[in-house]
């Protein structure tokens, strides 16, 4: 799958700006849905954190007793994320073509990882994302709406692209591949702005 242009771009902002956009959601991280996420998880499992940005949640998992691996593309993100967490594994690589083994995982946490990606392209990613995950929970987060790629001037990381997702799509993502006990919520932006919203899904695979 070739990377679409405007997702190029939008990671390139989160390589130049990574310090600023950390420093941003430093204080603002869902740390229930992390425990939430925990609940689901055996303690000591690796648990795969895909566009994991600068790894703040990858510090939150890890306090909770799991095993994270960070996955960017943004070698600026994974440097910042390399200062808080010296000896984590972080790999820089693209969502769709991540080099690991099948079922290698025991959770997946997606935390607004599809957030530049096409729409058109975010069941394959998720498929393959799943593939790599044995037994255990899925978060996922999006923006929510309609649009598909569209250009948006953000504050902290300049001119970027940004998908979205209603909750009923997010939904049908989970379900439509096997997710079972999922919840799916409606939150406010928790950075930016409170008028803009999120869609905030949990549950978990059993095999
Ligand atoms: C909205 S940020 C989320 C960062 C972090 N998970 C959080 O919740 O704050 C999206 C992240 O996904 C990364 N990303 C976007 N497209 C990607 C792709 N195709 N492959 C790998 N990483 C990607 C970006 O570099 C960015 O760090």
């Amino acid at each position: 799958m070739e990377i679409d242009e405007r997702t190029r771009l939008s990671v390139a902002a989160y390589d130049e700006h990574a310090r600023a956009y950390q420093e941003s959601l430093r204080l603002r991280r869902p740390v229930a849905d992390v425990r939430r996420f925990a609940a689901f998880a055996r303690r000591g499992d690796l648990v795969l954190d895909a566009g994991c940005g600068p790894a703040n949640d990858l510090r939150l998992l890890r306090d909770t007793g799991v095993h994270p691996v960070g996955v960017d593309l943004a070698l600026g993100a994974l440097q910042e994320a390399r200062m808080l967490l010296p000896r984590h594994p972080l790999v820089q690589a693209p969502l769709n073509d991540l080099p690991f083994r099948p079922r290698s995982f025991g959770g997946l946490w997606l935390s607004g990882a599809f957030n530049h990606l096409p729409r058109g392209s975010w069941r394959e990613v998720f498929a393959a994302l799943l593939s790599l995950l044995d037994t255990g929970p899925v978060y996922f987060s999006c923006l929510r709406g309609v649009r598909d790629l569209a250009p948006v001037t953000d504050p902290v990381l300049g001119e970027i692209y940004t998908s979205e997702a209603t909750e009923q799509e997010v939904e049908a993502l989970f379900s439509s591949h096997g997710v079972e006990d999922v919840t799916v919520d409606v939150r406010p932006d928790p950075i930016l702005d409170r008028r803009r919203m999120w869609v905030v899904a949990l549950g978990r695979v059993v095999r």
